[in-house]
């Protein structure tokens, strides 16, 4: 395949790992038991920098503008600002430079398809249907039996509209109702949208995440949505029917184009990461027609939704392989703040091999705060629910130490934490056999890799039931072959017939997620001995 990476120019983002930070979640500054800018900025030592730090290379922080709080940041009352509860914008300069001074870029989140209810542009839209705001967003009359005008779902349940009595029609909505969807038909909110782009990039953030892209246009003439099949269980078919018109529509390239413009007058070569919980193959198309012309990278939902199953995952990554583009470069996560957390998916026996998963593969890897500790989901026991769309319990905050509310705040912190006296940042950093370590090995056995940073990758043909994915990452003077088990028990591998003449007979181990199994041992391919959910690089 070799479609990549060798003589090609690589962009510091393609070897590159990015680490999410939940900031309500990563680190309490002032004791009121909510995460802030200033707890970032303080806890920067454990991303880059620093004797023993991950080795990330980017940061993207998920929202901290000022904002009601229906969907915890995701509903924006204003783009430009920071909201009090995580500090102000001298704080947010001061963690840009100091993470610049380490070397570690800053991605934020940018939230072009709604605003909150609050936003001043939603507020003056609604208080005529004169009022020159009123277009950014979208608006209908009732049906004729005075419901709403079509029968489009919201992503977190009910109808997607909302009845505004005053001036006698309802908004659109796909998220909660405090989400109003700006209108990306109209040319203002290009031009607001752009201004907010422009504001956080000269400000010298280096690229934004971006938020559900694909719900950024809909039909215009608001036709019906056709049922769910019945079982179907692809992205697109959820709340009962399948969201053809109001997602994923072809204009939404145009949406990441103007976003593209922007962000290339303000500073070129940002990075842009959209978000959009779509089939692979139509995933490609938002990488556009030529490195640059869109989004530079777009998560591989497909990916972070398989189980711990070899075969799963395999098809999964060679999807998107095949799905993208040729200059097109995979990005996956294994958790983030809207889904259960990988630990709890997959099991804790998994995380040493995902982990080695997620860094070896063709790809930019996104890391969520807590995963390079094994955090799992911690379901709050009060049976308090403060998400309504239920993801709390893959938010709780991060266990740094064996304290109390695991060093993250000295007050009541705002969701329950997780045991820190069994999982938490400090032990694992002092203790060379733990989780932390081994990602910290694995960032640096990455960046100092030409395969793995930039190299081609071909999956090898092992049997369906043998419980590994097994693949080759290859650069011009670099051979190395991984190999994940996701099978529970150990067993003995024929991994050179699986690699169909392509392998030599023999190989050297260059690192195992086992902690006591020393590298640099000989090993012979005809039969590899792997320990149940065993990682293993090895040297060709
Ligand atoms: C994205 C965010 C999610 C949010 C939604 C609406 O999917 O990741 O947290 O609720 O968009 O903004």
């Amino acid at each position: 395949m070799g479609r990549h990476g060798d003589g090609k120019r690589v962009t510091w983002w393609q070897p590159g790992v990015l680490y999410q930070i939940y900031p309500r979640s990563f680190a309490d500054s002032d004791g009121d038991g909510i995460g802030d800018l200033d707890g970032i900025t303080a806890h920067l030592d454990h991303l880059r920098g620093a004797p023993g730090s991950l080795g990330v290379d980017a940061i993207w922080i998920s929202p901290f503008f000022p904002s009601p709080g229906a969907d915890y940041g995701y509903d924006v009352s204003d783009y430009t600002g920071v909201d009090p509860v995580y500090g102000d914008l001298a704080g947010f300069d001061r963690l840009l430079a100091a993470a610049h001074e380490r070397g570690l870029c800053v991605l934020l989140d940018l939230i072009p398809g709604h605003t909150s209810v609050e936003h001043p542009w939603f507020r003056a839209a609604r208080s005529s249907r004169s009022d020159p705001h009123r277009s950014l967003y979208i608006w209908a009359d009732p049906a004729p039996d005075g419901g709403p005008p079509n029968g489009w779902t919201s992503c977190f349940g009910g109808p997607a509209w909302e009845w505004d009595a005053p001036t006698g029609q309802y908004y659109l909505h796909s998220f909660y109702p405090e989400q109003p969807d700006l209108d990306w038909r109209d040319p203002g909110v290009h031009e607001r949208i752009g201004q907010v782009v422009r504001f956080w990039l000269e400000r010298g953030v280096d690229g934004f995440r971006v938020d559900a892209i694909d719900r950024s246009i809909k039909d215009p003439l608001l036709r019906e949505n056709p049922p769910a099949a019945p079982g179907e269980r692809r992205f697109d078919f959820f709340r009962g029917q399948h969201h053809l018109w109001n997602k994923d529509r072809p204009e939404v390239l145009d949406v990441v184009r103007s976003i593209r413009r922007s962000a290339e007058a303000a500073r070129p070569g940002s990075l842009l990461l959209g978000e959009s919980y779509i089939p692979v193959e139509r995933l490609a198309r938002y990488l556009g027609d030529a490195p640059g012309d869109a989004f530079d990278l777009v998560f591989d939902f497909p990916f972070l939704a398989s189980p711990w199953e070899a075969g799963a995952l395999r098809h999964a990554v060679e999807e998107a392989e095949a799905a993208f583009p040729a200059f097109g470069w995979p990005c996956r996560a294994l958790s983030n703040h809207d889904n259960p957390r990988h630990a709890t998916r997959f099991g804790r026996r998994s995380l040493r091999a995902a982990a080695m998963l997620s860094l070896t593969l063709r790809g930019t890897p996104v890391l969520y705060m807590g995963e390079e500790i094994g955090m799992a989901d911690v379901v709050p026991s009060s049976g308090v629910v403060l998400d309504r769309a239920g993801r709390d319990a893959a938010r709780t905050p991060m266990q740094w130490r064996d304290a109390p509310a695991g060093g993250f705040t000295t007050g009541r912190p705002w969701l329950p934490v997780g045991d820190a006296s069994q999982v938490n940042v400090e032990d694992q950093a002092s203790d060379p056999g733990s989780l932390l370590a081994l990602y910290r090995q694995l960032i640096a056995d990455r960046a100092a890799s030409p395969a793995l940073r930039a190299g081609s990758y071909r999956g090898l043909e092992t049997a369906a039931d043998s419980g590994v994915f097994a693949y080759l990452r290859q650069s011009a003077d670099e051979r190395l072959l991984v190999a994940i088990s996701t099978s529970g028990t150990a067993g003995s591998h024929d991994l050179y017939a699986a690699g169909r003449g392509r392998l030599p007979a023999k190989g050297r181990l260059r690192r195992s997620t086992e902690p006591d199994r020393a590298g640099g041992q000989a090993l012979d391919l005809r039969r590899m001995e792997l320990a149940g959910d065993e990682g293993v690089i090895v040297q060709l």
